[in-house]
C-alpha cells in the first residue's frame, strides 16, 4: 500500500523550523499584550453565512476559495478563511461591550483558502490578527500601523513598506461607484470577462485583476481616493498627519481595494519585493459598518491580519535569528563515565541549561563529530580519569580553551560563563 502524504497546500511544520514560529508568536504576543490587546481563540468552523455576509458574496474568497461543506446534520460550514468575521461574531455573541475596557484583541493560528498553492501561497496558513472595536479615532489607525512597524523591526525584518489607502464610507462609496461603473461600460470591450461581470456585481474588484490589459486600462479609471468625502478626506489626513509623528513611513496606494468588502476608510498593506507574486506580509483596515451588519451594535472596527509563513519566508530569505541550539555537550567515555553524564545532564537541563548527550555509547571522536553538529558552545568531557579526579573537562567549542572544572561547579561556571556573554 502506499503511503499517504498531507493535503496539496496544507504543510507539516517541522521540528528544524518550528524556531520561527516560536520566535514570531511569542514577540508577536509581548507587543501585542504591551498595546493593550487580549487573545481571544474561536472556532476553525463557522457556519457558512458568516462569512459571505462579511467579506461579501461577490468576493473571490466567498466565491472560489472557501472550504464549505454540509456536515452530517445538513448545516452548511466553513473552515475559516480569515479571523476577522469570527472575532466579531464572538464579540457580539458573548456581548464583550459590557467591558468598556476590553476592546482590542488578538488571534492567532490557521485560516484555509483553496488557492493554487504557490511560494508564500498556501491552503492552510497561518496569521496573527488583531481587530479593536469601538474607536473611530484616526489616532488609532496610526498606532495600529505602528505596532506593525515595531513587530517587523523587532523580528529583524528589513525591506517592508506600509502601503495605505481610504475606500470611503457607504455614502461617498456608492457615488464613486456610479462614476466607475460608467467607466468601465465605456471600456467595456477592453476588459476580461472577470473585469466585466465584475463591473455588474462588485465594479471596486476590477482594481484586484491581474491581467495586465485591465491594469492599463484602470490607469485612466476614476480614483477613490480623490472623491471620498469631506469626513472620510479629513478622517484619511489625520491619519497621515499621525504616522508622521510616530515616523512611520508610507506609500499611498489609491489601486488598493483590498480583498474583502467589509471595509471602510482607512486600508492598509505591509508589502514586500522579495516573495515573487505573494508580495502581501499582511493588510487590514477600518470595517465601521460590519459589526452593525452582523446584528450587533453600532460599533466602528478596524484590524489587521499578518501572514505568518510569508513573514517566516522573509527571515529565513534574510537568514535573522538563528535556531535555539544546546548550550552544552556531554560526551562521555566508559561504563563509569556514562551514568555521572546521564545524571549531570538532567541537573544542568533542571537548571534551564539546554544540554545534550549521546545515548549509545558512541566513541569519543564520534560524540564530538555530533557535539559539532549541533553547534553546541561547550562540550563537557568526561572519562575514567576524571570520574577519578572529580573534575571534568570543559572545552569551550569557539575559543578552543579547555579547562578543568569540578562535577559540582559545572552549573555555576557555565552560567557564569552565558552571562559574560558566551
Ligand atoms: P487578507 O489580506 O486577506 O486580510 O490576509 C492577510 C494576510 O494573510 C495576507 O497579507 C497574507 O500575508 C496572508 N495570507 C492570505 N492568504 C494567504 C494564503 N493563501 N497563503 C499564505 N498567506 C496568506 C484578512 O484576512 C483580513 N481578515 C485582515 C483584517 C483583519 N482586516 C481587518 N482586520
Amino acid at each position: 500500500m502506499g503511503t499517504i502524504p498531507a493535503i496539496k497546500g496544507m504543510n507539516d511544520l517541522l521540528p528544524d523550523q518550528i524556531h520561527w514560529w516560536q520566535k514570531l508568536e511569542s514577540v508577536a504576543r509581548e507587543l501585542l499584550e504591551t498595546f493593550g490587546y487580549r487573545e481571544l481563540r474561536t472556532p476553525l468552523l463557522e457556519k457558512t453565512e458568516l462569512f459571505a455576509r462579511s467579506i461579501g458574496e461577490s468576493t473571490d474568497i466567498v466565491e472560489k476559495e472557501m472550504y464549505t461543506f454540509a456536515d452530517l446534520s445538513g448545516q452548511l460550514l466553513t473552515l475559516r478563511p480569515e479571523a476577522t468575521a469570527s472575532v466579531v461574531r464572538a464579540f457580539i455573541q458573548h456581548n464583550l461591550q459590557a467591558d468598556p475596557l476590553v476592546r482590542k484583541f488578538y488571534t492567532m493560528g490557521p485560516m484555509f483558502r483553496h488557492e493554487r498553492p504557490q511560494k508564500g501561497r498556501y491552503r492552510q496558513f497561518h496569521q496573527i490578527d488583531a481587530e479593536v472595536f469601538g474607536i473611530d479615532d484616526p489616532m488609532l489607525d496610526a498606532e495600529i500601523m505602528y505596532m506593525l512597524r515595531l513587530l517587523l523591526e523587532r523580528i529583524g525584518l528589513r525591506g517592508v513598506v506600509l502601503h495605505i489607502n481610504s475606500l470611503g464610507c457607504p455614502q461617498c462609496r456608492a457615488e464613486y461607484r456610479v462614476e466607475l461603473k460608467d467607466f468601465l461600460a465605456r471600456e467595456a470591450l477592453g476588459f476580461c470577462p472577470d473585469c466585466q461581470r465584475r463591473r455588474h456585481t462588485n465594479a471596486l474588484r476590477v482594481f484586484d485583476c491581474k491581467v495586465e490589459r485591465c491594469r492599463e486600462l484602470l490607469v485612466e479609471a476614476p480614483m477613490l481616493l480623490d472623491r471620498i468625502c469631506p469626513g472620510c478626506a479629513q478622517h484619511f489626513a489625520q491619519v497621515r498627519q499621525s504616522l508622521d509623528q510616530l515616523h512611520t513611513s508610507y506609500h499611498i496606494d489609491a489601486r488598493m481595494v483590498r480583498g474583502l468588502d467589509y471595509y471602510t476608510r482607512t486600508t492598509f498593506e505591509v508589502v514586500t519585493d522579495q516573495l515573487g507574486a505573494q508580495n502581501a506580509v499582511g493588510g487590514g483596515g477600518r470595517y465601521d459598518g460590519l459589526m452593525k451588519d452582523l446584528g450587533g451594535p453600532d460599533l466602528p472596527g478596524i484590524g489587521f491580519a499578518m501572514g505568518m509563513e510569508r513573514l517566516i519566508l522573509l527571515l529565513q530569505q534574510q537568514d535573522v535569528g538563528s535556531r535555539r541550539q544546546p548550550m552544552l555537550f556531554v560526551a562521555a567515555l566508559g561504563d563509569a563515565a556514562r551514568p555521572r553524564a546521564f545524571v549531570l545532564t538532567q541537573e544542568l537541563r533542571a537548571e534551564g541549561l539546554a544540554t545534550e548527550m549521546d545515548y549509545g555509547g558512541a566513541s569519543l571522536k564520534s560524540q564530538m563529530r555530533k557535539a559539532d553538529k549541533l553547534q553546541v558552545r561547550f562540550v563537557a568531557i568526561l572519562g575514567d580519569e576524571e570520574m577519578t579526579r572529580g573534575a571534568l573537562q570543559l572545552r569551550d567549542m569557539v575559543t578552543k580553551i579547555q579547562e578543568s572544572v569540578p562535577f559540582e561547579q559545572v552549573p555555576q561556571v557555565l552560567m557564569r560563563k552565558i552571562r559574560e556573554g558566551a
